[in-house]
């Protein structure tokens, strides 16, 4: 049967997964899937800040440099992942004691060196990640706190003039469907434009649980992002289960991978549709949601699970 990557090609999008880079090292199974398989990575963690600049102006790229290579090798593209975020910050940025200016420089260098490192390897950047709540209101983060809400827009100016030809994303979950959150990432996109600020794509994360419905509407969301200009993708798609999982919770985690995949296949300018990890062997869902998991496309040992075969079908369709 045909990689996902060759029918995502005929469909016109990339198809992709998160890397977890020590997995990639070390199991040759998994290598080789995340090769055949996919036709763009993300890193799920050696991008992020910790491990990029554990002390100010001490930067690591061993890992990140070895996945751009790989990629590289291997007809991928590459998904940063991520500037921006109130998570994984190493501790000399969340305790230093930094006033707003410094702060301010701070994060410039950050993004400045990061990007610049990066420059021309870079597809897509997740410029920002998760920087609202759900009922809308931006994040109580550090950012928010001694910055305010221009560090976002100063966020994007910065990524922007460091590698002008990578399309710079803000990035989040619970934004599949038309909801508070998602009409505020909206509202925020189409006044960054207006204002000329160089954001060209929205990610939606797509991190579902078959406890809850699948959002339906995600077309409907996704198609308003559309008329804004930008591009979007779904950026992390994994759908957990709560154990045991019966026959029931199986066939509603394939239809919310599809559910997730149509929405891309259907919005013109969705690029992209990665999946976050892609075999259950390495997650980060078990030690997050107690007694939930199984939420790849892959078993724990490299087999195609029927999600797998479910998302084959949506893209032979295409
Ligand atoms: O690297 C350390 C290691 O040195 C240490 O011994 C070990 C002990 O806990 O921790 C290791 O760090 C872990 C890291 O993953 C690398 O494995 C962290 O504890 C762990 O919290 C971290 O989890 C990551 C999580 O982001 C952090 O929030 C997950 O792997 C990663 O999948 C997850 O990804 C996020 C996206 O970036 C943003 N959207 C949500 C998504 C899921 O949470």
């Amino acid at each position: 049967p045909a990689p996902l990557r060759a029918l995502a090609q005929k469909a016109g999008i990339r198809i992709g997964t998160a890397v977890n880079s020590d997995a990639l090292a070390d199991e040759a199974p998994y290598e080789a899937k995340v090769g055949s398989e996919f036709s763009s990575v993300s890193p799920e963690n050696v991008m992020k800040w910790d491990t990029v600049e554990p002390a100010r102006g001490t930067y690591n790229y061993t890992q990140a440099d070895a996945l751009v290579s790989y990629a590289k090798a291997h007809g991928q593209l590459v998904r940063g992942h991520t500037l921006v975020w109130y998570n994984q910050l190493p501790s000399w940025v969340t305790s230093g004691d930094f006033t707003a200016d410094q702060l301010r420089q701070v994060l410039h260098d950050h993004i400045t060196s990061e990007v610049k490192h990066f420059k021309g390897k870079i597809w897509q950047w997740d410029v920002v990640n998760e920087a609202f709540n759900d009922d809308g209101s931006y994040r109580d983060d550090i950012w928010l706190q001694k910055l305010g809400p221009s560090y976002i827009e100063d966020a994007f100016r910065w990524a922007h003039q460091a590698d002008p030809k990578a399309v710079l994303f803000i990035n989040d979950y619970n934004i599949e469907g038309v909801n508070a959150k998602s009409t505020a990432v909206y509202d925020l996109v189409a006044k960054l434009r207006k204002e000329g600020v160089p954001l060209q794509g929205v990610g939606i994360q797509g991190h579902l649980d078959t406890q809850y419905p699948a959002p339906h509407d995600i077309a409907t969301n996704m198609a308003r992002f559309d008329k804004l200009g930008v591009q979007t993708a779904i950026t992390e798609a994994d759908v957990r289960i709560p154990l045991p999982a019966d026959n029931t919770e199986v066939e509603a985690q394939n239809e919310a991978y599809q559910t997730l995949l149509e929405g891309c296949l259907l919005t013109r300018n969705c690029t992209d549709f990665t999946v976050w990890g892609f075999t259950d062997k390495y997650s980060w869902v078990p030690s997050t949601f107690k007694g939930e998991g199984q939420a790849n496309i892959f078993d724990e040992n490299y087999q195609p699970k029927t999600a797998y075969t479910a998302l084959s079908q949506d893209l032979r369709l295409a």
